[in-house]
């Protein structure tokens, strides 16, 4: 019912017969009724309000997503049902106004709203009647995009390494063989002039070593590489690594504590891939011990559906300046770092369904959380939780449910 039409029947509701008036106002309830209805089953917040900003309505998505009383707020102004949004700032009558934000409490999510003045429809009177503000949950369209964003700059390097590749690695190669060349030339000499060029020789040819191992790591780093997998126990894989570590270790009087759940399912891993992860994961946590040592604890745990491994060190911890860009290349806080460890160590374990997770405190220690999936186990009833129920229409297309984390 269009409102001009009711203006219209107000003008001249002493002239409507009491029956009609009665099955008017019927309908009126029940477009209410129904529209209310569709508000209340939107995804997306819709809250109404006053010209003053005074809340009139709350859909259920928009107190969900801001967690406030559906009830309660209402009356309240927006500024104060819903800290952080200024209502003075905001209230425009003339335009829309769009803007970004973020909800940390209950959850954090990122948030896209829309601010709309709503006029009557009355054309000799187009007065402000108040706002509506439409709430769009952007979180995971986020996420996308710096996925997206993520994997782009990581073709971008690809394609770098392989220029990389061929301008540093043949003229490297080259002058490994030249070196050798000398060598030999040198051996020929006598004694004394033997010695004093020797030095220079090992110097070039471990500089030409270092050049090389960075430029290995920079390739393995960035390629593409499958993980050719096979039923492995990750525990045995574990202890190859610490063993190959054990002298490192014992030198830095690091301890390491293991606790290491009792059974183990096999994994469909790469083996040489996930020494490699665990390899640069115990080296930043021993790096992150004082010279005088400290302990490192390994802990893993095993669920129906994935293993759970943590190496938590006691060490000096990651700054919050420093935490938004471990994962960048060349990103690194060490002399001698090449800042690829923990980027090695994420894509290892992603092209092994898994996850990572990193957790620090300053001056008190780092905990890396790696998760992989059990592949004997690969398919999980999800709990059913009042909000994701769907209404499945035998004869629609197959829903899209939504991914666990
Ligand atoms: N366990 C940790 N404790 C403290 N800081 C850490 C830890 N792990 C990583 N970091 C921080 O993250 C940065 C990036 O780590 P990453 O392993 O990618 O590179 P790197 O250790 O600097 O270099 P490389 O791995 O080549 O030796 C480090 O420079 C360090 O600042
Ligand atoms: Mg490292």
């Amino acid at each position: 019912m269009k409102s001009g039409f009711l203006d219209k029947l107000i003008a001249r509701l002493d002239q409507v017969e009491p029956a009609e008036v009665q099955r008017l106002v019927m309908r009126l309830v029940r477009e209410k009724g129904f529209l209310e209805s569709v508000f209340e089953s939107l995804q997306e917040g819709v809250l109404i309000l006053d010209p003053d900003g005074q809340l009139t309505y709350v859909n259920h998505s928009a107190s969900r997503i801001f967690g406030i009383d559906p009830v309660k707020s209402i009356g309240k102004n927006l500024s104060q049902a819903i800290r952080g949004l200024d209502w003075k700032k905001l209230a425009d009558p003339e335009r829309i106004i769009s803007r970004d934000m973020e909800v940390l409490y209950p959850e954090q999510r990122q948030l896209n709203f829309y601010l709309s003045p709503m006029r009557s429809e009355v054309a000799e009177d187009e007065h402000l009647l108040g706002y509506v503000l439409l709430v769009r949950d952007i979180t995971l369209t986020r996420k996308k995009e710096e996925e997206t964003a993520e994997s782009e700059k990581l073709n971008a390097l690809t394609l770098l390494a392989a220029g990389v590749a061929h301008e540093i690695g043949n003229p490297l190669n080259s002058l490994d063989i030249h070196l050798q060349l000398l060598e030999r030339k040198i051996k020929k000499l006598p004694a004394q002039d033997q010695e004093n060029l020797s030095n220079h020789l090992e110097t070039a040819q471990g500089e030409i070593r270092r050049l090389d191992a960075t430029l290995k790591e920079f390739l393995q780093a960035v390629r593409p590489t499958q993980p050719e997998r096979t039923p492995l126990q990750i525990h045995e894989i574990l202890r190859q690594t610490l063993s190959l570590l054990a002298p490192e270790l014992s030198e830095r009087s690091v301890k390491i504590n293991l606790d290491l759940s009792p059974t183990e399912p096999l994994l469909e891993l790469d083996g040489n891939q996930i020494k490699q992860a665990f390899y640069n994961l115990l080296k930043n946590a021993y790096q992150a011990l004082p010279p005088s040592g400290g302990s490192i604890d390994i802990i893993s745990r095993v669920s129906d559906f994935e293993l759970t491994l943590i190496i938590r060190d006691h060490g000096s911890g990651i700054s919050p300046e420093v935490m938004g860009s471990i994962f960048e290349p060349y990103s690194s806080t060490k002399k001698s770092g090449t800042g690829l460890g923990l980027l090695i160590v994420r894509r290892i374990i992603r092209q092994h369904g898994g996850n990572i997770e990193i957790e620090s405190h300053q001056n008190q220690g780092t905990s890396v959380t790696i998760s992989i999936p059990r592949l004997d186990k690969h398919i999980r009833q999800l709990e059913s939780s009042q909000d994701d129920v769907i209404e499945v229409d035998p004869l629609a297309a197959p829903p899209h449910y939504p991914k666990t984390p």
